[in-house]
């Protein structure tokens, strides 16, 4: 009788937990069950468009989870149309699988879609840092998110939350600024941006908040480099924003190439899973960064175990199978990693489950085709007037000297100066179509800083231009638009961030006109223009952007009164960085959270 009691209570209670568990873990678990172990192990495979595109067929021979396109990854048609096809292609390899589980596509979309020709290009989050404006990074982000489903998308490798210590670094444009509190509310809001409270509608986006953890606080700045200090002031300052992030639906999050106090990130299973799985509760499933598993060691069959068992759930893999360390090897290898004990059958199901609840989550199996309407909607003018308020919110006011700003619009004639003054590639800087940007015109569409003084001013007022500087004397003002050439990760790691002889000789050449001078400068971070800025008469520091030049317009002539404050200290010299807020003898040219107006 006792036993009876026992083993129907027993029953009971087992079926309770059946019934707690939510519709969607009953799915992921009768999904689960029917897979082989190919089949688990195709959705923690990710792999890039150019190593799959010579086999397409692999995407179901293979049972893949997901596919991304890298950022020099190109398909022939960049246009949104094209887009939209090569999506709904790879897509259809997918749905041909025994289980038609719909890939994940992922993609960098973070600053806009901004791989797809005609998209609607924000400005990179440094710019973003400095309108410190929660309820229009979500703005920003949603109008992305609508971008890349209008492509058939659904996962957006942003935002980056890392929290950018020493200017020298390459990404610092990529972070928010050098104080954990703008990566905290601020990543929180592109998440919310992008996903929505409601991962299941149709025009949500998967979040990927990157790069878990320390990639902003590496020794000189050095990208992919080494983070030291103690774990104290690693959860203060790195960590801090995967919590908001996760308070705010983060369901996916990628792992830093970087290391901490000499271990890398893709290898520590005390900061994957003791920290953010177990103790900061996060739900999502963890992807690796681009080939970053490699460098764990020589032997890929090593790493493939080192990573996985350190918690990292879908890795993303650029090479095919003529290349090393390609998706087919990394197949195989877990699997024999599995048959021989050294990854357990329980880590597999963990990570593949956890990929599955998110698939669940975002209602992938019943939405994954493209919704034309948004389509058509990709660059649209609703969506760049939304880049042009957080352009103008952008821009932080440096000097103003004797009010020169705002401009009167009926001027007689104002001349326009510099090489990135009629160049959407220098205001989009990296992340634009290709990896690393492209000082022409990257991109179609948008308006450059000139073409917007020309539409700002009254009919009469002359605009004139020279790209070196020359040609300034008798007229009213010279506006000078210099800065850094695109580039990005550790292309643009920078022992001196001065600014260059270019630039120098054309803000020389400006002001021996003898005319009022203001600088804008297009670039990703502070730079040192000490000597410079004594000599001019204002100063705008523009950040990167992006293609609503009419922005920087707004400001310029009072349409709007600048708000930005700066998301960096301000460095007077090389010899100050890295230079952050709250810093013992801290005097920089300009205080974090410095900003002028009217
Ligand atoms: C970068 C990531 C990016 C990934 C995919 C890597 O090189 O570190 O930020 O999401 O490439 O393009």
């Amino acid at each position: 009788m006792k036993y009876l009691i026992l083993f129907t209570t027993m029953l009971l209670l087992s079926s309770n937990t059946n019934a707690q568990k939510s519709a969607i873990e009953k799915k992921v678990d009768a999904l689960l069950s029917k897979m082989t172990l190919e089949e688990k192990i195709g959705q923690m495979t990710q792999v890039d468009l150019d190593a799959i595109k010579q086999n397409p067929d692999h995407v179901t021979k293979y049972y893949l989870g997901s596919l991304l396109c890298g950022g020099n990854t190109e398909i022939e048609d960049l246009s949104p149309k094209g887009w939209a096809k090569a999506y709904e292609y790879y897509q259809s390899l997918a749905l041909k699988t025994r289980l038609k589980v719909p890939i994940l596509f992922g993609i960098d979309a973070v600053h806009g879609h901004n791989n797809v020709d005609g998209a609607t290009i924000f400005p990179h989050n440094i710019g973003l840092g400095a309108t410190r404006n929660e309820k229009l990074v979500e703005k920003v982000s949603r109008i992305t998110a609508l971008e890349v489903k209008g492509t058939g998308m659904q996962w957006a490798f942003a935002p980056c939350v890392a929290v950018a210590r020493n200017e020298r670094w390459g990404r610092t444009y990529e972070s928010f600024g050098e104080d954990p509190e703008l990566a905290k509310s601020l990543g929180a809001a592109a998440v919310k941006g992008l996903q929505t409270n409601n991962l299941a509608d149709q025009t949500s986006v998967l979040a990927s908040v990157k790069h878990y953890a320390g990639d902003g606080g590496t020794t000189n700045g050095k990208d992919q480099g080494n983070t030291e200090c103690d774990m104290k002031t690693m959860k203060e300052i790195h960590l801090a924003p995967y919590i908001d992030a996760i308070k705010a639906g983060a369901k996916n999050i990628m792992v830093s190439y970087s290391s901490w106090n000499g271990i890398k990130m893709h290898g520590n299973k005390y900061l994957l899973t003791d920290v953010l799985k177990k103790e900061f509760g996060f739900k999502g499933f963890l992807v690796s960064d681009w080939a970053a598993i490699d460098q764990l060691g020589k032997n890929y069959k090593d790493v493939i175990e080192i990573s996985i068992n350190a918690g990292l759930d879908m890795i993303m893999i650029p090479n095919g199978p003529t290349q090393n360390n390609n998706y087919v090897q990394f197949i195989q290898y877990l699997k024999e990693l599995v048959d021989e004990g050294k990854v357990s059958i329980e880590r597999i199901n963990d990570a593949v489950k956890r990929i599955l609840t998110v698939k669940y989550e975002m209602n992938l199996f019943n939405n994954y085709k493209v919704d034309k309407k948004l389509t058509s909607k990709i660059g649209s003018k609703e969506h760049r007037e939304v880049a042009r308020q957080a352009v103008r919110q952008s821009l932080v006011l440096l000097k103003n000297e004797n009010n020169v700003l705002p401009l009167s619009k009926s001027l007689k004639r104002i001349h326009v100066v510099g090489k990135a003054a009629d160049s959407i590639g220098y205001q989009c800087g990296g992340w634009t179509i290709s990896w690393q940007g492209n000082s022409g015109n990257v991109i179609s569409g948008g308006t450059t800083i000139l073409q917007a003084i020309k539409n700002t001013v009254s009919k009469n007022t002359q605009v004139t231009s020279s790209i070196d500087g020359s040609g300034a004397e008798g007229s009213d003002v010279c506006i000078v638009v210099v800065g850094e050439k695109p580039y990005a990760e550790m292309f643009g790691d920078r022992e001196d961030l001065s600014l260059s002889n270019d630039d120098i000789q054309t803000i020389e050449k400006a002001k021996s006109s003898g005319v009022p001078v203001v600088v804008i400068l297009l670039s990703g971070r502070p730079m040192i223009i000490t000597e410079q800025i004594s000599k001019v008469n204002g100063f705008i520091a523009a950040w990167l952007p992006g293609t609503e030049g009419q922005g920087v317009a707004d400001v310029l002539f009072g349409d709007f009164k600048p708000v930005g404050k700066l998301p960096h200290s301000w460095p007077k010299s090389m010899n100050q960085i890295p230079i952050n807020v709250g810093d013992k003898n801290y005097d920089p040219l300009f205080p974090f959270g410095y900003g002028l107006t009217y």
